[in-house]
């Protein structure tokens, strides 16, 4: 296992080039079991997370190939090309590593009428239940059985007829895997309360690329019209606005001034919303946005919401930015049960902050010092780094595989805006 080596107090100046978007990217690759035609997908992130998924794919007979970026390329593009399906089943040994493997479910009962996944299991932020997957699949007229930690998915004769299902709760995982069955039905399905994340439109943007025919995209109100047949692409994933909100706090806790290359601004308003209301100079421009800060921070109140709210995955960074502001911030996070286990090793760096279930309260602190932390699960190792950015002295995070599952080249992409940071093998 790896860790990374950050020698705190340096300034962030300079532009980050932003990947693709990686989850994007993990609704995007199953789309190539929808059509036996070749399905290329360019500015794919190099994470560990995509190779695993790669890995899932030609378990079920299909090729993969990466072409045409030099290794110091950030991004990689991915032809994936599925004539026939030789497997329906996506084993535990895989779906244990990456539970994304879900959003093969979906796509392979509309292409081949039934579908083996192990259940993904709950991961550190939360059990995470599938129930809304399998309710909205079997309200497009499949067949759903749990047995032996697999879910078993099977189509009518004559493949699903479509329905309609309202989400209890918006789920962005459940609405991608209806939507990926839905695209193939023999009739037209409705879904109410979809999620609305930037990721879902990425996924219908593809799926009208390649044939399909959606009403309603980017709206919690969708309604599908299956398609006989979809036909290949070639598409480019969105650019990941986790990863930029990420590094916008990075700079924003050294008093820097970045360029978050390729991010969308109207992708990440909420984030925006909240770094300006802490004191951060957020600008969008023609290739990017500008981050800058002065050093000053004012502390906030949050709350996480479903798209367009201010997105969980947001949380942790954001915390980190917060120990350090002038006065007491509020944080509550609405989505997930367990997504503060970055708390205790923030406060080992000399932050305070108290937890109560959803709410954290966050006393800002004149500074934070440097210490050996563990990362717990991949938002939360981002919060440890950027607190590190701003620490005085060496912060070294362990566990890094954490990280390799969500940033591309992390230490290559601040040692471009001047962070002190080195990867070294751990024991
Ligand atoms: C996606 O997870 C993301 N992962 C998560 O990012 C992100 O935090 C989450 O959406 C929310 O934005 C990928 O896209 C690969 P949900 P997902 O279904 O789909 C409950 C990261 O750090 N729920 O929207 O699993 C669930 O327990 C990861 O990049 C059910 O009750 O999230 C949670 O409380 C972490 N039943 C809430 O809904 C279900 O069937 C939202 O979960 C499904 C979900």
């Amino acid at each position: 296992m790896d860790k990374i080596i950050i020698e705190g107090g340096k300034r962030l100046s300079g532009t980050i080039p932003i990947s693709g978007a990686k989850n994007a990217a993990l609704t995007l690759i199953p789309c190539a079991l929808l059509t036996e035609e070749p399905l290329t997908l360019r500015n794919l992130p190099r994470l560990a997370d995509i190779d695993g998924f790669q890995h899932l794919m030609n378990q079920f007979g299909i090729t993969t190939s990466i072409q045409g970026t030099r290794p110091e390329d950030f991004g990689r593009v991915m032809t994936l090309e599925a004539p026939r399906i030789t497997s329906t089943v996506a084993p535990y040994e895989l779906v244990r590593k990456m539970r994304a493997s879900i959003l093969v479910l979906g796509p392979m009962l509309a292409r081949m009428g039934e579908a083996t996944v192990s259940l993904p299991g709950g991961c550190a932020i939360g059990n995470r239940p599938i129930d809304l997957h399998l309710k909205a699949i079997e309200a497009f007229g499949a067949e759903i059985e749990l047995a032996q930690g697999y879910v078993r998915a099977r189509a009518p004769d004559g493949g699903l007829p479509g329905g309609e299902f309202d989400f209890p709760v918006v789920s962005v995982g459940a609405t991608e895997n209806a939507l990926m069955a839905a695209v193939l039905a023999n009739g037209t399905s409705r879904l109410f309360n979809a999620a609305r994340e930037p990721e879902i439109v990425d996924l219908c943007n593809l799926l009208v690329a390649m044939g399909a025919q959606i009403e309603g995209i980017g709206t919690s109100d969708v309604t599908i019209h299956g398609v006989r047949r979809l036909h290949g692409a070639t598409y480019r994933v969105m650019a990941d606005r986790i990863e930029a909100g990420s590094y916008a706090c990075a700079a924003a806790i050294t008093g820097g001034d970045v360029l978050l290359e390729g991010a969308k601004a109207e992708e990440m308003q909420a984030t925006l919303h909240a770094l300006r209301n802490i004191g951060i100079h957020v600008e969008s421009e023609a290739k990017g946005v500008r981050v800058g800060a002065n050093g000053r921070l004012r502390a906030v109140n949050l709350s996480t919401a479903p798209y367009p709210g201010l997105a969980t995955d947001m949380q942790a960074q954001l915390m980190a930015l917060l120990t350090r502001a002038e006065g007491t911030s509020v944080l509550t996070e609405t989505i997930f049960e367990n997504r503060y286990m970055h708390v205790p090793e923030l406060n080992r760096m000399g932050a305070n902050i108290e937890t109560s279930g959803r709410t954290a309260i966050v006393h800002g602190v004149e500074r934070l010092t440097g210490a050996e932390v563990m990362a717990t699960d991949l938002r939360a190792s981002m919060s440890l780094v950027i607190a590190g950015l701003a620490a005085e002295g060496q912060t070294q995070v362990r566990r890094l595989y954490h990280l390799d599952r969500g940033y591309e080249r992390l230490e290559e992409k601040l040692a471009l805006v001047g962070a002190q940071v080195e990867r070294i093998g751990d024991e």
